[in-house]
């Protein structure tokens, strides 16, 4: 892997710059700006080489479909007020984009195309797709580390076609997790929580033989809920995961991993309602679970306390409402109190909890933060990321 940084003769280039600028958005306004923030380095670095800039990103899932409330929009406009610098979204359909001399069309440093994932090809890993794109520029840098794990276009395919360089965030965040594998204390605790299901169960497996304690809460903790027997009413769940549940179940009794869920909950009928604490047999068919309770807070924050090494991944309950910020409020209180006594060495990973924290003003306590989430725990997994072995 080749960092851009040890680059010369950038000067006029055109560089393709994959970014993750995958920001909390709602109604338009960007509630935490630390993914934005943290590519800053490296934009700036390519303005002084005076190439000229092409951003790629995604934001949200709108699964090949254009969603206006999911338009790169109010992220380039605090770009440009970051820079001070042009920064023009072409909204364009992709492929009317001809060649090179696009570029040449506008006087602005840098120019954004609209959300990628509006095209169904990204995700696809469409060769056709990403030979186009790659057509506009002489260079293609990665500086999306959150989204190394994805095979999409814009991140596996398109190094294909140029000479292909890491940015500044991507080298950091690889160098920071190399450090913290090599050099991890035992007993290690991990604990996964989010919305975002559907990767992390399968890695909980592979994750099994090199942790001791692994906390599940979030919305996966509701199919371990549901699996044991229990009513989870109308909570987020992912669809066919008994098997591997079961797999895991089964694996935790055959190693030293232990496999913690929760033993009681914050229920409401509604995501802006009010917050009732519940054991789980007491869940009903109309509740919604947005959070841990009490008990289950108690027991996580003992495990924290015997444990030298704690990997935090995705917020405990749905903390946009601060009724349900609770479990994840104790869990940072506990691993702050824990840190600042150097009992424990903290890292923690994921674009929500990253956001929480940092709307918390908290984040800094923390041993190392990464903006990745998926991509943190596949790394963690020892699994080689596409979008890494494409600039191999
Ligand atoms: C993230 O938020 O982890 C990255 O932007 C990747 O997003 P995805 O999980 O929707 O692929």
């Amino acid at each position: 892997m080749r960092s851009i940084f040890n680059e010369k003769n950038l000067n006029s280039k055109k560089i393709l710059l994959r970014l993750d600028l995958n920001v909390p958005l709602k109604n338009g306004v960007i509630s935490d700006t630390s993914r934005i923030d943290k590519v800053l380095p490296t934009i700036n670095f390519l303005i002084q080489q005076k190439t000229k800039i092409i951003i790629l990103s995604h934001v949200g899932r709108p699964n090949g479909k254009i969603e206006k409330e999911l338009s790169l929009k109010p992220i380039s406009e605090d770009l440009r007020k970051k820079l001070n610098s042009s920064v023009r979204l072409i909204t364009e359909k992709i492929f009317n984009i001809k060649n090179k001399d696009f570029f040449e069309k506008f006087d602005e440093e840098i120019l954004m195309l609209e959300n990628i994932r509006f095209y169904a090809e990204e995700e696809k890993n469409d060769y056709k797709f990403a030979k186009h794109i790659a057509a506009l520029g002489d260079i293609y840098v990665n500086d999306a580390f959150s989204c190394s794990h994805r095979a999409h276009a814009s991140i596996h395919q398109i190094p294909k076609y140029l000479p292909s360089f890491s940015g500044l965030q991507l080298d950091s965040e690889v160098a920071a997790l190399n450090k913290i594998t090599s050099e991890i204390t035992k007993p290690i605790t991990c604990i996964i929580g989010g919305s975002k299901i559907s990767t992390k169960i399968d890695i909980i497996k592979n994750l099994m033989n090199k942790f001791d304690n692994i906390i599940i809460v979030g919305g996966m903790a509701n199919n371990f809920i549901e699996y044991f027997g229990n009513n989870i009413g109308k909570s987020i769940k992912e669809k066919n995961c008994n098997q591997v549940i079961k797999e895991i179940i089964t694996l935790s009794k055959n190693t030293k991993c232990k496999i913690v869920c929760p033993e009681d909950v914050l229920v409401s009928k509604n995501l802006n309602g009010l917050s009732k604490n519940k054991e789980l047999n007491e869940v009903l068919y109309d509740d919604i679970i947005l959070d841990i309770g009490p008990k289950t807070v108690n027991k996580i924050t003992d495990i924290i306390d015997n444990s030298k090494t704690i990997l935090w991944n995705g917020p405990a309950g749905y903390f946009e409402n601060p009724n349900f910020a609770y479990g994840s409020i104790k869990i940072a209180e506990k691993i702050i109190e824990n840190n600042k006594s150097n009992k424990i060495f903290s890292v923690v990973g994921g674009g929500d909890t990253v956001s929480f924290l940092n709307n918390l003003k908290i984040v800094k306590n923390f041993n190392f933060v990464s903006t990745a989430g998926g991509a943190f725990l596949e790394y963690l997994e020892g699994k080689k990321l596409p979008g890494i072995t494409a600039l191999d």
